[in-house]
């Protein structure tokens, strides 16, 4: 009997290791792989906020005084409401023209190599201080600094560069509104999931993303931003501008060279927030995320989703979705930026 028991026991020991092991095996597979070919999003430590540079850039962002008309701010078309973005299809600039594209988000945007949907400026200073004569339409980029001067930000740009005997520059102007995009960052729930917490994601959203990696989404949007990095021909399998049904077709690339092999190459857009981002592509042609997410498995892939399908990648989507940072608001109203030391304590 004895014998008996043991073996019993045996069995069900190694019974439970392999029960458990078959629970356990894929989810930890999945896991390691999404940290392979995706990756985690790390927090902004609370403290940077504070530093000068970064304050300083805040304020630059939501000044409506800093443009040609006095009306247009930085945030003027990088909404809260639109967590960065913008609701609108199209936004109009401080010249009264609509841009030529979609508003994206600024939240993550300086982990980039290239920004703009085709990737055109080299890093979140260049951008802004190209934005100087284009959005908030000055005819030269100086023009900004008797603005500066009258609102009085003489002396928080000596705050910001200690070293430098005249720093109300463009180049200036453009390193504070890096730095405080810097401090944009967004962790999700995903992130959680990779890190300290498997069971942050439902079964339905683990669905999502299995399919995601299996189906060939990740091929091109990988990296901790899920995309970003690179461009790719929007439209491989159909003309994209039949499946989203556009009014106004842009050629990417290849309206800045002209070159063939550019024509229709678009920056693969980062997919952090994208549930809360909505209108879709580079020119807000599509308002659902299931549409959208439809129309990239067919033009991009190949492939037609069912409703479970798409209904799992848009649940591993909202996985992404993190909080609007402590700082994205306007410091102009009263009191908010006095309020930060208490309120980024919360995570
Ligand atoms: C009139 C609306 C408007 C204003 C004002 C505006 N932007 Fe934008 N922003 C856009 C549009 C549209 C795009 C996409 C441009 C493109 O690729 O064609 C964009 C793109 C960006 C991006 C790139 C994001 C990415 O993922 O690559 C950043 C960063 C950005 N803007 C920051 C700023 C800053 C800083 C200012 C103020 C100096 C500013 N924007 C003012 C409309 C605006
Ligand atoms: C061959 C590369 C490629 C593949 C594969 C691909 N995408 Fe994309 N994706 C892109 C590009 C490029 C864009 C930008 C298109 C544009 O110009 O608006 C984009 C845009 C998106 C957008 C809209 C983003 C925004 O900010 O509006 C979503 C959502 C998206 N992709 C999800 C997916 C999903 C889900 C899959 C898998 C079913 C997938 N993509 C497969 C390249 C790809």
């Amino acid at each position: 009997m004895k014998f008996h028991n043991l073996n019993l026991s045996l069995l069900m020991a190694c019974g439970l290791i392999f029960f458990q092991g078959q629970s356990q095996l894929p989810d930890e597979d999945l896991r390691e792989r999404a940290k392979t070919v995706l990756g985690k999003l790390e927090k902004v430590p609370m403290e940077r906020l504070r530093k000068p540079i970064v304050e300083l850039g805040q304020r630059l962002f939501w000044d409506r005084r800093l443009s040609a008309n006095g009306k247009i701010a930085c945030a003027s078309c990088h909404t809260v409401e639109a967590w960065g973005a913008d609701r609108e299809r199209y936004s109009v600039d401080a010249r009264g023209n609509q841009t030529k594209r979609h508003s994206q988000t600024v939240f993550n945007s300086t982990l980039q190599p290239g920004l703009r949907w085709v990737a055109d400026r080299k890093s979140a200073a260049d951008q802004a201080e190209k934005s100087l004569t284009g959005s908030m339409g000055f005819e030269r980029a100086e023009d900004v600094i008797p603005l500066l001067v009258e609102h009085g930000y003489g002396g928080k740009f000596s705050l910001a560069f200690p070293q430098e005997a005249a720093p109300l520059t463009p180049k200036n102007y453009a390193l504070a509104i890096d730095a405080y995009e810097e401090t944009l960052k967004t962790p999700a729930p995903f992130d959680h999931y990779l890190g300290e917490d498997p069971a942050t994601l439902s079964d339905q959203q683990k669905r999502g993303l299995q399919l995601f990696l299996d189906i060939g989404c990740a091929d091109c949007h990988s990296g901790p931003l899920l995309g970003g990095n690179d461009l790719q021909t929007f439209g491989i399998y159909q003309d994209y501008w039949l499946a989203t049904s556009s009014e106004q077709r842009n050629a990417g690339l290849f309206e800045s060279t002209n070159e063939e092999s550019d024509r229709n190459l678009f920056r693969v857009s980062m997919l952090r927030n994208i549930a809360k981002t909505a209108p879709y592509f580079h020119d807000g042609s599509v308002n659902e995320l299931s549409d959208a997410v439809r129309i990239m498995a067919k033009v991009q892939l190949d492939k037609e989703l069912d409703d479970a399908q798409t209904a799992d990648l848009v649940a591993f989507l909202e996985s992404l979705t993190g909080v609007i940072p402590v700082n994205y608001r306007d410091p102009f109203e009263s009191g908010s930026l006095e309020n930060l030391n208490t309120e980024q304590t919360k995570d």
